[in-house]
């Protein structure tokens, strides 16, 4: 293995999202540094992964941060793309959402994007690699129960704009993927059989993602096919963001 072959660093790779796009940027030939908070988890996932190591470390702490991003450079000497893919979900109404829980969302979902992409800028320019941040449909469609969540998400999708502005110069790239539903275990937490169906109500392809939808695109954002976009956020959603009202009537006539 040479130090040419191309370098990822997934975090929140334990599972669900993140590990699939793990794998999908493995099965493209690049080593993968699979990151994730859950040790013993990383450490299994990244064991059915071939040229992957794990590494334990919660993205919100700055310390953590920098020794991940240090342990990979030691390992692999160089990042070709970064995902910041790890997050929280809690749903709450307002009233309910004392700060630490508000704390405790933002600073893994905020702060740990800030965090990871600071810490890999030196070798994001060495390589002018690429960037792309997990947001969420929440951040562009407010909801019930989601005042943490989705207010921490738009922030993503704020902060995803200002690094690809600054970035732009050292030929870095910074994008951001919002996935509409998707079956994992975030989801399974916060989603009641009445959110799921009425998500579906509301989606022009009637379905879930899959963890493939989100990281394929993933895999385009970082890939030179996407060599001239920046700054922007791609909706994962099955039309969701797209629909406004009348999508289940419809549905109702067609007799579907
Ligand atoms: N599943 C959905 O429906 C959905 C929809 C929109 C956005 N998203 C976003 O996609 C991303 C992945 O979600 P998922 O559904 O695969 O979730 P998941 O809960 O299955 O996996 C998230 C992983 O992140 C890890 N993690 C959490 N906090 C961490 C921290 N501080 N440091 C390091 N690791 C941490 C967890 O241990 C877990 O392995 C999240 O950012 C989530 O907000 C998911």
């Amino acid at each position: 293995m040479t130090q040419t072959t191309q370098v990822a660093i997934v975090t929140g790779a334990a599972r669900g999202i993140g590990l699939a796009t793990a794998q999908l940027f493995q099965s493209h030939g690049y080593r993968v540094a699979l990151v994730d908070r859950d040790e013993s988890e990383v450490v299994k996932a990244a064991a059915g992964i071939e040229n992957s190591i794990a590494i334990a470390c919660d993205i919100s702490s700055p310390a953590d941060v920098s020794h991940m991003i240090e342990t990979v450079m030691n390992s692999f000497g160089r990042i070709d793309a970064l995902v910041n893919n790890a997050g929280v979900a809690e749903f709450k109404p307002l009233e309910e959402t004392d700060f630490d829980c508000w704390r405790k969302i933002m600073s893994t979902n905020l702060d740990g994007v800030f965090l990871c992409t600071q810490a890999a800028i030196p070798a994001l320019k060495e390589s002018r690699g690429a960037v792309v941040n997990i947001g969420s449909i929440s951040a562009v469609r407010a909801s019930t129960l989601r005042v943490a969540y989705g207010t921490s998400k738009a922030a993503v999708v704020h902060l995803t704009k200002q690094l690809a502005v600054e970035l732009g110069d050292y030929g870095i790239r910074v994008n951001c993927v919002s996935p509409g539903p998707v079956k994992t275990q975030l989801a399974a937490a916060v989603h009641s059989p009445e959110i799921i169906t009425a998500y579906y109500n509301g989606i022009p392809l009637n379905r879930s993602a899959t963890v493939g939808d989100i990281a394929e695109t993933v895999y385009f954002l970082c890939s030179e096919k996407a060599g001239y976009v920046t700054g922007q956020m791609i909706a994962v959603d099955g039309g969701f963001d797209a629909a406004g009202v009348g999508l289940p009537a419809l549905r109702a006539k067609r007799g579907q």
